[in-house]
């Protein structure tokens, strides 16, 4: 590894959403995957990758679920809560101001702000609990060895020719190669995303993932292939197939 392996990197797991798409009693990250909830897979396995310096996650204003005592002490040490927002990119705005704010407190100001101009930070959805600490500290190493300065996003290339639509007649077919379907994490500065969300969200863009902020900002991170069983559990039938995916890992 070069030397960048030890520069700072910070991750968030937005995880104030409702999970409407999900209907269930509780919000979608707290139902259960082989007697866990999929929040704490998904923190599980960021807080046992080494690269990561704290871990935030964005918990909604009222949420009643989330407990630390799930959490050992080693866990809790590196575990920061934030304030989830109306949106995606609100409660992962919040976060970012928690880093900051943990940073400033710990180092003061300036000092702080050094460490954040060298600081990667990077946000995975809570609703991915599929993903492998093996496969993220690839990832994040892979993000440091090989991509461009502005980082990278796990992503599926696409397999299926793909329509592109009007109501529901064809209007033409794209050309397959250049089409990724993005995943998270996405590993980026953590001063671009810092500033582009304030510039995007001030602007009232229509910004979904954290590349897209960037997008927004004239800044363009790599693609980098994801795996399918990082999907987002979205739907109840997303669930199901979570669910034999993680058993039969435990399993063998
Ligand atoms: N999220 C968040 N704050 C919001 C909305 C979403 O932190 N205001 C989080 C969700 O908890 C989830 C991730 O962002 O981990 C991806 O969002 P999505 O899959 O859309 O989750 P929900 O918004 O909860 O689901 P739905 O859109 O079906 O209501
Ligand atoms: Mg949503």
């Amino acid at each position: 590894m070069k030397k960048e392996s030890i520069l700072p990197l910070f991750c968030i797991i937005p995880a104030a959403g409702i999970g409407s798409r999900m209907q269930a009693e509780v919000p979608k990250q707290y139902l259960e995957i082989e007697g866990r909830t999929i929040l704490s897979h998904t923190l599980a396995t960021f807080l046992a990758s080494t690269y990561v310096e704290e871990v935030v996650v964005a918990l909604s204003k009222e949420d009643p679920y989330f407990s630390l005592d799930e959490y050992g002490a080693k866990e809790r040490e590196k575990l920061i809560l934030a304030e989830g927002g109306d949106t995606r990119a609100d409660s992962v705005f919040n976060s970012l101001e928690a880093i900051r704010q943990h940073l400033f407190e710990q180092h003061g100001e300036q000092e702080g702000e050094r460490h954040l101009a060298e600081a990667w930070v990077m946000v995975h959805d809570a609703a991915r609990p599929g993903l492998t600490t093996e496969e993220l500290d690839a990832f994040i190493t892979s993000v440091w060895r090989d991509s461009s300065k502005a980082g990278a996003i796990m992503a599926l290339p696409a397999q299926d020719t793909i329509k592109k639509v009007a109501g529901k007649r064809i209007e033409t077919t794209l050309d397959r190669e250049k089409i990724w379907l993005a995943q998270t994490p996405q590993m980026v500065r953590f001063n671009d995303l810092y500033n582009g969300t304030k510039v995007a969200l001030s602007a009232g863009a229509n910004v979904t993932d954290e590349a897209s902020i960037l997008e927004y900002n004239g800044i363009f991170p790599d693609v980098y292939p994801g795996k399918p069983h990082n999907f987002k559990v979205t739907y109840p039938g997303d669930l199901e197939l979570m669910q034999l995916i993680m058993a039969n890992r435990h399993r063998s």
